[in-house]
């Protein structure tokens, strides 16, 4: 049986208190998606939005956390506090971290470990950049990405992996149905290699995700469902990506 389907919002380092009317009027327009819904706002949002009426209906996530479940890291949060804060997700290895904060492979697995040690569902991004596509070493870096960033003990239930190809993420590009499907077939076969529930394993895809597209990239065979940026921060647009899962 395929897994049920995710439509994970992810507000990046955007949204405020007042932002957090989108999530009620999401829940108010989809009562009861048959996909489950995630929300990751910034961390400082996790407790007032799970407070809420709307936030108590879907499910939240942080956008990083610490290797470490405590310590002496000043700014840094860890996979112990988003959970206390009311996430069940963390979103790990983004590529908007890979590049601004240098995390490689190591560091990402090293995170999802204590995502899965704090009881998170790690949800692990893997994406190639432009020029490694049109050099055609696409399947070669997330074949080596997920290699590296996926811990030991992963399984279906505490880990997503999300495909998003840097050049797609706020372009409003994306790689052709085909492209998309060959990726998700190659990560669905990797990870037969490591886990052993690799066919329950949600595959997202994340990319200039919008209500235009979705429908069309939601009905490959390898997508359990998406990431989406930008389009999540609105409940209208949200909620027919929703709908289209
Ligand atoms: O995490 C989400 C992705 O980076 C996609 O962002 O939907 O704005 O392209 P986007």
């Amino acid at each position: 049986m395929a897994p049920r389907k995710l439509a994970a919002g992810n507000w990046k380092m955007n949204g405020d208190l007042a932002s957090l009317a989108e999530i009620d009027a999401l829940i108010a327009a989809h009562p009861a998606p048959s996909c489950e819904v995630l929300v990751c706002p910034p961390a400082v949002l996790l407790h007032p939005m799970k407070e809420r009426a709307g936030g108590a209906r879907v499910a939240l996530g942080g956008q990083d956390c610490h290797a470490d479940l405590a310590g002496a890291h000043t700014g840094d949060i860890s996979a112990v506090q988003l959970k206390d804060a009311g996430a069940s997700h963390v979103i790990l290895g983004h590529s908007e971290r890979r590049a601004d904060h240098g995390e490689t492979d190591a560091v990402v697995a090293a995170k999802a470990a204590a995502a899965h040690a704090a009881g998170l569902i790690a949800i692990i991004c893997v994406g190639e950049t432009e020029t490694q596509r049109d050099a055609d070493q696409t399947l070669a870096v997330i074949a080596s990405q997920l290699d590296g960033s996926i811990p030991e003990g992963a399984t279906a239930a505490n880990t997503v992996i999300a495909y998003e190809p840097v050049w797609a993420i706020g372009t409003g590009r994306t790689p052709t149905l085909d492209q998309i499907a060959e990726v998700h077939a190659l990560m669905r076969e990797r990870l037969g290699g490591r886990i052993g529930d690799a066919a329950q394993v949600r595959l997202l895809y994340g990319g200039s995700v919008k209500p235009g597209n979705a429908a069309q990239i939601f009905a490959l065979s390898d997508v359990d469902g998406a990431l989406v940026g930008g389009a999540s921060l609105k409940a209208a647009d949200f909620g027919a990506i929703i709908a289209a899962l």
